[in-house]
């Protein structure tokens, strides 16, 4: 074997350099670089070269038939893959440590391992951690085949068989190492290297692939981002820590929607799925309490009712303080700063608190309504009506625009017995859903009429 060359690879983007550096010019971190050996470099006249065939174009019209899926009767799994796990695909699923990677897999591979060729592979754990997880998931009986190893060579040859697996967990792919390179596990080679090994393994042979992967203290998932790109599907696990509730999101989906999450609560005896959220996340709520507003949000298709809370207190402090949890903390500055200067609300010597009930976290503009109601709520010392649901997006100038999926809504409304829907205005276009008639719409155009509500 030639003598490979030793190359410097940013463990942050995966650019490879020839010489060490302090910086990456590539994703401009600092102190990125690790020396790995080289691999994988293309060879000299790959492109232009002779020899080549040329391949066959065919029209977009043609035959298809839809993949085949394996459902896991996990239904909030199922969803966020986008109908059901599909033969042949390579999923990534990332999260924080012990938010519950390894026991949504250990029960998804428990659920279907009646009728499927299950196997675990850990390199975290050992086996008998495993297996006394199992024991109080209730899945020591589950026909699901476990092994600690993190040898890539070995595990492709326990894969590349005939008559193999149906779904193949690897628990994480950080800790899988091939010894075809010199660097250490987790390095952005390795990693990438074995994923590709793996996947490759998994298209070939048709087997669902559930890779595990770990954050970086940034939240994003450790390592290359070409393991996203290599991946079909990219999910998140994602929760606070204090709070039992975890969301299961897809971030990227080349068989489904992204967007999509599940919902399940930590329990005793691990994940339970949570078919109603917004009720879970309404539990706690009591009502007639200045600065308490119910967001009709959405999450992917899924519509969710959730409590936005402010408390607006005059500030001891030279500078107002602004706390935001749950929320974007520069949306919130907007929306004071919009409710300041049109609608002359005097927030600035005030500290505000802003806290989404629950631990989810709101990324929608159409939160927007909400918080200005919940804001407005607490600096006037008046509650918002018990009954009332708040959604709209609020522009620089005070208007308050139409979001999308409007019936859904007004719907999930409905169905927890809201009455009144407090929203932008619905330009006429469309009817109210008959199965939310109980709930009464109030049109809103601008902050201004919000506020008037408060007085
Ligand atoms: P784990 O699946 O090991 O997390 P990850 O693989 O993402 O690191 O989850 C571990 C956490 O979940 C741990 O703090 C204990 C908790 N847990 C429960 O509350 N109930 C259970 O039934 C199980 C199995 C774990
Ligand atoms: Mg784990």
């Amino acid at each position: 074997m030639a003598k490979t060359q030793a190359q410097f690879v940013c463990q942050s983007c995966g650019a490879v350099y020839s010489k060490w550096a302090g910086k990456c010019d590539s994703c401009n971190e600092w102190n990125t670089l690790a020396e790995e050996a080289g691999s994988g470099a293309l060879p000299k006249g790959v492109s232009g070269g002779k020899g080549g065939k040329a391949i066959s174009f065919v029209g977009l019209k043609g035959k298809t038939a839809a993949p085949p899926r394996l459902k896991t009767g996990i239904a909030e799994l199922d969803r966020v893959c986008g109908g059901g796990l599909v033969a042949g695909s390579a999923i990534l699923v990332g999260g924080d440590p012990g938010i519950g990677k390894s026991t949504l897999l250990l029960q998804a591979t428990g659920a279907v391992a009646a009728g499927a060729k299950c196997l675990y592979i850990t390199g975290e754990e050992a086996v008998d951690q495993v297996r006394l997880r199992a024991a109080r998931l209730g899945l020591e009986n589950a026909p699901v085949e476990l092994a600690a190893a993190t040898n890539v060579r070995d595990i492709a040859a326990s894969l590349d068989v005939n008559d193999g697996a149906d779904l193949v967990v690897i628990d994480s792919i950080q800790t899988m190492y091939t010894d075809a390179i010199d660097s250490a596990p987790g390095t952005v080679t390795q990693v990438r290297t074995c994923s590709h090994e793996l996947i490759r393994i998994a298209k070939k042979r048709g087997f669902t692939l559930f890779l595990v992967g770990h954050v970086t203290k940034e939240g994003t998932l450790a390592g290359p981002r070409v393991l996203e790109h290599m991946v079909d599907t990219v999910l998140y696990f994602e929760g606070e820590r204090g709070h039992h509730f975890r969301i299961l999101r897809a971030v990227k989906n080349r068989f489904g929607a992204t967007d999509e999450i599940g919902v399940f609560e930590m329990a005793d005896a691990g994940l339970a799925e949570v078919p109603n959220p917004s009720a879970l996340f309404l539990a706690e709520r009591r009502g007639n309490v200045s600065g308490s507003c119910v967001f009709a949000g959405l999450e992917g298709t899924r519509p969710m009712l959730v409590e936005i809370q402010a408390l607006v207190a005059p500030s001891s402090l030279g500078t107002a303080r602004r706390t935001v949890v749950g929320w974007d903390s520069g949306r919130l500055a907007m929306i004071a700063a919009v409710l300041e200067s049109r609608c002359g609300l005097a927030l600035g010597g005030h500290d505000i608190y802003l806290n989404v009930a629950g631990g989810l976290r709101v990324s929608e503009p159409a939160a927007d309504a909400a918080v200005a109601a919940a804001l407005v709520s607490s600096f006037r010392d008046s509650p918002v009506s018990s009954g009332a649901v708040v959604f709209g997006e609020i522009g620089l100038s005070g208007e308050i625009r139409a979001v999308t999926q409007m019936d859904q809504r007004l719907r999930e409304a409905a169905k927890l017995g809201f009455t009144e829907a407090w929203m932008p205005k619905n330009s006429g276009r469309r009817k109210q859903p008959m199965d939310s008639k109980s709930v009464s719409i109030e049109s809103l155009g601008h902050v201004q009429a919000l506020v008037d509500k408060f007085s």
